[in-house]
């Protein structure tokens, strides 16, 4: 299931998409499951993370209930402005009870594949490699050119790329990224598009226009699990989109 919502704004989109994230992990505490949340760097979750470290959020939701993973990372110590992992510890993370134990960073050090190796064992502790939900919650962004995570175009990964962690080498080696696959993402059992402002319509037209036919490594994330795909997009966003388009849910 894949459904797109409209909002009037970033505040208004990240007030809708921290309603979605307090409802799940709420059912999952009432369930007795614990709730594995996958977070995204970039810019557009930053509301997002701070209105969640704030009341009602930060009361309501049951944060001992959580583990924390990340769908993606620069390659850079978790210190640096550039990290997402600083991004979401200093937004959000240090400021809720959530115990240290269940916060998994990818990790940073010497060797870039060691650390890709070392963060798919991780993962392979908490889900098993055979065909079960993984992440209970997944946030992504979406970058101008159609990537998503650290999946880029003409980067060497695929939507079959094999494995759940990779690293990823772009031009500036500044830019060096590890990014969860295809594989695990596309296991999620939600999954959470946050896309605002006018930069982003050209390519959100361009990817949720069935008609256009691209490799966009957007268009990879596609649930395995019987997973559901939400949209929440501002207007700037979608102010390109067709207006059929704008209320679809599929
Ligand atoms: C990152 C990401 C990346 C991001 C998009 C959108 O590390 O930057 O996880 O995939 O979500 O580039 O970024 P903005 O929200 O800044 O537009």
């Amino acid at each position: 299931m894949s459904n797109i919502r409209i909002y009037k704004d970033l505040p208004a989109l990240s007030r809708a998409a921290a309603a979605l994230l307090l409802h799940h992990s709420r059912q999952a505490a009432a369930a007795q499951r614990r709730f594995r949340l996958a977070l995204s760097g970039g810019d557009t979750p930053r509301p997002l993370y701070e209105l969640l470290s704030l009341p009602p959020y930060r009361d309501d939701i049951p944060w001992s209930n959580l583990d924390v993973f990340w769908s993606d990372e620069r390659w850079v110590n978790p210190h640096s402005i550039y990290s997402n992992q600083g991004m979401a510890e200093k937004l959000l993370l240090q400021r809720v009870p959530l115990p240290r134990s269940q916060i998994h960073p990818i990790p940073y050090g010497d060797d870039i594949h060691a650390a890709a190796d070392r963060y798919e064992e991780l993962l392979q502790q908490f889900f098993p490699p055979v065909d079960t939900p993984s992440f209970d919650f997944l946030l992504l962004g979406l970058g101008s050119d159609g990537h998503t995570a650290s999946l880029f175009p003409h980067a060497g990964l695929t939507a079959d790329t094999p494995g759940w962690v990779r690293p990823v080498f772009l031009d500036d080696p500044d830019l060096n990224r590890i990014t969860l696959t295809p594989a695990i993402l596309n296991r999620a059992a939600v999954i959470v598009f946050l896309v605002a402002g006018s930069g982003k319509a050209p390519i959100l037209r361009h990817l949720l226009d069935p008609e256009t036919n691209s490799e966009l490594p957007a268009r990879w994330i596609l649930p395995t699990q019987g997973g559901a795909v939400h949209w929440l997009i501002d207007e700037a966003a979608a102010s390109l989109l067709p207006e059929d388009l704008k209320h679809s849910s599929s």
